[in-house]
């Protein structure tokens, strides 16, 4: 994290106080960090050296525009789930054919776009999907490139709500299914076979289960190829976790050089999405009032589970930084708490920090699934975020007004 440091006991992202940033923009107010973003894309894109490969960003983690635009301008592939997600990476200047369309139930609206757009693949994860994607490719009298999601039944030892590689689990194709279904897409005029998906999870910290993955889809490969269906690339999905404390994480250039050892020629496609953004930003929010009785000391904080939800939804963990180091208020073990209407809308709890009313607080590791989990609960205009590239800042989505939150609701008139 060293784009988010102190400097003069400030809490800085880039070369930018983090002071300076909420005077400007107020507050709650996200903060991404330009350089971090490229960085963490260009760990995953150089492991690979002279071996075919393409990053797709996971957009889903992180889908504002300048975010997109920063991964586009240098050669990024993205990972998108739905119309939203491809007219945005569209809008951001990224290149439709190097974008992979996942996600369990693709519309007709979304494939008849996807292939008038020319993507780079369909993820598919069932049956249906890929007679869906047939029929929609027969009409339009055009190919689709797809691959076939498979589900290695796996166990990625994280969060069951991000767990989604096992049987129990919506996502895929039963590994054993798969051959009859590329069996059928190899035959379809309109099909065209490219690839093998899998993605096991999200918030892994160890590379076993990527390589258990690895190895049964590796099989199939073989499999399928004894069949005379070839199959282009590989797609390992996303999901390699990050530090949000002291843990250990997977070494990235370590991951992807065991994942070269195994796969010959074969081209591989990775989709990360928090890796590249996670620890590329931060949730800012303002202590509002001090609140101790005696079980309990509570800070209220005018950030909220509706702008990040992690914590309530997961009981995830997000490191809290004072904005000024050496502020001196009242010493105790807080519980983090927004304005929110319900005992789950806390951001953090049993944090000793010493507070007083007025300060700023840092949510760190929160560019990956915070703004795009956020909502408008309790009628809370959703916040702005803003993008810090060395010494500059520029707002990158404004805050929403009060308007803006009925601004599409009618009344009825009877
Ligand atoms: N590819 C597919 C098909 C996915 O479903 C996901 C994430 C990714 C890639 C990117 O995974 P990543 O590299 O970011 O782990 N909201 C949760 C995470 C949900 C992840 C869903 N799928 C959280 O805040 O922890």
């Amino acid at each position: 994290m060293s784009n988010f440091s102190y400097q003069n006991q400030t809490l800085h992202a880039e070369s930018v106080a983090i002071t300076e940033l909420v005077a400007t923009y107020d507050s709650p107010l996200y903060i991404y960090s330009k350089a971090e973003i490229e960085t963490n894309w260009y760990t995953f894109n150089d492991a690979f050296g002279d071996h075919p490969h393409l990053v797709c960003f996971a957009v889903k983690a992180n889908s504002n525009l300048a975010v997109l635009n920063v991964l586009a301008k240098i050669g990024s592939g993205f990972d998108v789930v739905s119309r939203g997600e491809l007219e945005r990476v569209l809008a951001a200047g990224g290149k439709a054919d190097r974008c992979v369309f996942s996600g369990v139930a693709k519309t007709i609206d979304e494939i008849e776009r996807a292939l008038e757009v020319g993507i780079r693949c369909f993820n598919v994860e069932s049956s249906s999907e890929l007679d869906r994607i047939e029929q929609v490719a027969s009409r339009l009298n055009v190919q689709a490139p797809v691959s076939i999601r498979v589900n290695p039944d796996v166990d990625a030892k994280t969060h069951p709500y991000i767990s989604t590689g096992l049987k129990e689990n919506k996502f895929g194709v039963d590994i054993d299914d798969a051959v009859n279904l590329y069996q059928k897409a190899n035959d379809s005029e309109h099909l065209n076979v490219q690839g093998l998906d899998c993605h096991i999870g999200s918030q892994i910290t160890d590379v076993s289960p990527f390589l258990d993955a690895l190895d049964k889809v590796l099989a199939l490969v073989s499999q399928l190829q004894s069949k005379g269906i070839e199959i282009a690339h590989l797609d390992l999905g996303g999901g390699i976790g990050i530090k949000y404390d002291d843990e250990q994480t997977i070494d990235i250039a370590t991951y992807v050089s065991s994942v070269l050892d195994k796969v010959g020629d074969l081209e591989i496609i990775l989709e990360p999405g928090r890796a590249i953004v996670g620890n590329a930003g931060v949730f800012v929010t303002k202590v509002e009032f001090l609140k101790q009785n005696s079980e309990h000391s509570f800070a209220i904080i005018d950030g909220a589970m509706n702008d990040l939800l992690r914590p309530a939804f997961y009981n995830a963990y997000h490191k809290v930084l004072p904005v000024n180091e050496n502020t001196k208020g009242i010493d105790a073990n807080w519980d983090l708490v927004g304005p929110i209407c319900e005992t789950g809308d806390f951001l953090a709890k049993n944090r000793k920090l010493s507070l007083s009313e007025g300060d700023f607080l840092a949510f760190m590791s929160a560019g990956a699934y915070g703004f795009t989990m956020s909502s408008n609960y309790n009628s809370r205009p959703r916040v702005a975020e803003v993008m810090v590239s060395n010494n500059t800042h520029t707002l990158v989505r404004e805050r929403e007004t009060i308007q803006d939150l009925f601004n599409k609701e009618y009344i009825i008139n009877d």
